[in-house]
């Protein structure tokens, strides 16, 4: 462990269901001394209680609050800051019942600020690339700062990850969670327009997290791009590598990139590649083969174009994950016509974790729904401007299970 970390203490998995024993786990840290959660919200009981409580996580350097919310519904329980509209723990049983947490996080503001590569976080206002940090709209042109070689990345130096975002609770008979709003003033990290986004993460009955993306421009038209960078590993955060977890993705092509992982713009079918995963595969089966897709990113980091249509929800199954020992799953749905599916090529062991073990490369995955990376410079991707007056809409779901 690298002298200038704090040792942290470790949290213990919550283990037993219900938000008492979670929020013992989930909200003790050194940061602060875990609070009492000022709100507790009980919806009845079917299969379990929906619960949510609230305590305080930490303070920023200029003197911000920043909250964890911690919500359950009996079986799974979530943890979320407002710094970056963050998912910080995600607990879950495995198909014998025994809970972990299996997202990827710290346990205290500092490494978050100054550590995480997008642990659990909501990314904007552009996810992924854009090359030389470079657009323009109706002939105007715009730079964001780089902060990925010659690129800019999630939105630039000060993405929304990196911003305290206010926080409601949301709660209903079949559901409870919290909606998340940040508003980044025009010309922030060299967007234009004043952008209102506001993310609602829900957890329901049948151990969907729903999380509806919804933003809105004032003065000029902008780009957006939402989506969370949470990064699972389905054996337990620290457990080791995912190359056992086995994949199927709704996804007949990609989008290859070039040395800096910018698209070259095309859209090149899987079929006979390392990139298919039409057909439920290992993830780690091609992982270290000598597709020359897979040299430039270090394993996947690539935008997988989703196939088929949406359905009457405005949703279309995008992938499915599983862990064959523990037998926990995972299914994504979205209205996003792309994902990102990254194998945590660049995590290098160099920091810990909230369970303080080192996090490796390959030890975790993210699947980030999105428009396609630099979208903005490449005429043949659908179009990610929003213009005043117009309603940016994205939902992605991702389903707990157990196989
Ligand atoms: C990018 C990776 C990057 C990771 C963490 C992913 O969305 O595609 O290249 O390393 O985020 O920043």
């Amino acid at each position: 462990m690298p002298e200038h970390l704090p040792r942290r203490q470790v949290l213990r998995t919550a283990g037993a269901l219900g938000l008492g024993a979670a929020a013992a786990g989930a909200l003790t840290g050194p940061a602060e001394a875990a609070g009492t959660p000022d709100r507790l919200a009980t919806m009845g009981a079917h299969h379990g209680k929906l619960e949510i409580g609230k305590a305080p996580f930490g303070t920023t350097p200029d003197g911000k609050k920043v909250d964890v919310y911690t919500f359950s519904n009996g079986r799974m329980t979530i943890s979320m800051l407002t710094w970056g509209a963050t998912i910080q723990r995600v607990e879950t049983p495995d198909r014998r019942g025994r809970v972990k947490n299996i997202s990827l996080g710290f346990d205290n503001l500092p490494d978050y600020a100054a550590l995480s590569p997008y642990f659990g976080s909501t990314i904007g206002r552009y996810g992924n690339r854009i090359a030389k940090g470079k657009f323009s709209i109706d002939g105007n042109s715009y730079q964001i700062p780089l902060n990925n070689g010659e690129n800019a990345l999630h939105g630039g130096t000060l993405g929304f990850d990196k911003k305290v975002w206010s926080a409601k609770i949301v709660q209903s008979a079949k559901a409870v969670g919290v909606a998340f709003t940040y508003v980044s003033p025009d010309g922030e990290m060299g967007f234009p327009g004043e952008l209102t986004s506001t993310v609602t993460y829900t957890l329901d009955r049948d151990d969907n997290l729903r999380i509806e993306y919804h933003a809105t421009v004032k003065g000029k038209p902008t780009i957006v791009n939402l989506t969370n960078h949470v990064y699972f590993n389905l054996g337990g955060e620290g457990s080791g590598p995912i190359d056992g977890h086995v994949l199927q993705l709704n996804a007949p092509k990609y989008t290859p990139v070039d040395a800096t992982l910018i698209p070259t713009g095309e859209i090149a079918p899987v079929a006979g590649t390392p990139f298919d995963f039409t057909k439920p595969t290992a993830i780690g089966a091609r992982l270290r083969g000598d597709h020359p897709q897979l040299v430039v990113g270090r394993g996947y980091d690539h935008n997988f174009v989703l196939g088929g249509k949406t359905g009457a929800d405005g949703l279309r199954f995008a992938a499915r994950f599983w862990e064959p020992e523990d037998g926990r799953t995972i299914t994504v749905h979205t209205s996003e016509p792309g994902a990102q599916f990254y194998s945590g090529n660049f995590l290098d062991g160099t920091f810990r974790g909230i369970g303080d073990r080192a996090y490796r490369q390959g030890d975790a995955f993210a699947f980030e729904t999105q428009h396609f990376p630099d979208s903005p410079n490449q005429p043949n991707f659908p179009s990610t401007v929003l213009r005043p007056g117009q309603t940016y809409r994205s939902t992605t779901v991702y389903n707990f299970g157990t196989k």
